[in-house]
């Protein structure tokens, strides 16, 4: 993508999201349509929907050649990452929408043939806006975030829910009770882009999930990456952005000693 038109993009994306994040937060005094998709704790509301929508009718209406691929599927049906692909997530965590009004945000991911080059995420309540252009450093609000340090298991924050450490389809009980134990502590946001950015701000120093979807991960992962962090699945593997797949994003050197002595190099 030639830069001058990286940096409209960008711009457009910026200006899309905070408006949108303005109109979340003056949905808040009004009553909320809940359903449920794939089970009763999988929730959408209208506000997700009329997001998504949003941002498909500004994306279509400048760029008619750019692909969506969006959660409550307003978008594009894609087979592969070719050309410019927006990933959106409207709302993260909606569960924490629907029951705290806070500690949510919109996710935005731009992929140009399968390389990441723009991701947004916005912490609609506290008006924090993260931001990476690749390349070009993290950034939250106006300040740019430093590289990701080293550091070991026992000085560190890992984000973990508590399905994963009790019986459950996707991995072994046993397998990541250990890091719990032996980790400085442990931590669970309910929303995947949060946990992401918190790691990119320092605020945590990994975040292990077995099940997310692509929009979970589009936009914090080119964040991490820029940041030197790293990102894989549960098995160390490459991302899989046009399925459903597992995540494990961590600071350098902390991601290879959690893979080798706790995840076993996915051997399990
Ligand atoms: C969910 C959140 C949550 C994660 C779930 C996701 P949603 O996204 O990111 O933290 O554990 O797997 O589905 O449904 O609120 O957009
Ligand atoms: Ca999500
Ligand atoms: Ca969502």
């Amino acid at each position: 993508m030639v830069t001058v038109i990286l940096h409209e993009i960008d711009t457009y994306a910026k200006q899309w999201i905070k408006e949108a994040g303005e109109r979340i937060r003056e949905s808040f005094p009004k009553t909320l349509n809940i359903a449920a998709k794939s089970n009763p704790n999988d929730l959408v509301t209208n506000i997700d929907q009329e997001t998504e929508q949003y941002f498909i009718e500004k994306i279509k209406g400048t760029y008619p050649d750019h692909k969506i691929l969006g959660e409550e599927g307003y978008g594009d049906r894609l087979e592969k990452l070719e050309g410019v692909v927006w990933i959106i997530d409207p709302i993260d965590g909606t569960m924490n929408f629907i029951h705290q009004q806070r500690n949510f945000a919109i996710s935005i991911g731009i992929y140009e043939d399968g390389i990441g080059k723009i991701g947004i995420i916005y912490d609609v309540v506290h008006d924090e806006l993260y931001h990476v252009l690749k390349g070009h450093g993290v950034f939250l609000n106006d300040i740019q975030l430093s590289n990701l340090k080293e550091t070991s298991v026992h000085e560190s924050i890992i984000a973990l829910n508590a399905t994963w450490v009790t019986e459950n389809r996707r991995l072994p009980s046993d397998l990541l009770a250990p890091l719990v134990k032996e980790a400085r502590g442990t931590r669970s946001y309910g929303s995947a882009a949060l946990e992401m950015v918190y790691l990119a701000s320092g605020r945590i120093d990994a975040y292990i999930t077995p099940r997310l979807a692509p929009w979970d991960f589009a936009a914090g992962i080119i964040m991490i990456e820029e940041l030197g962090g790293v990102a894989t699945n549960l098995r160390g593997g490459k991302l899989d952005l046009l399925n459903q797949s597992s995540l494990f994003v961590a600071k350098p050197g902390l991601h290879g000693e959690i893979l080798k002595k706790y995840l076993k190099n996915g051997q399990w």
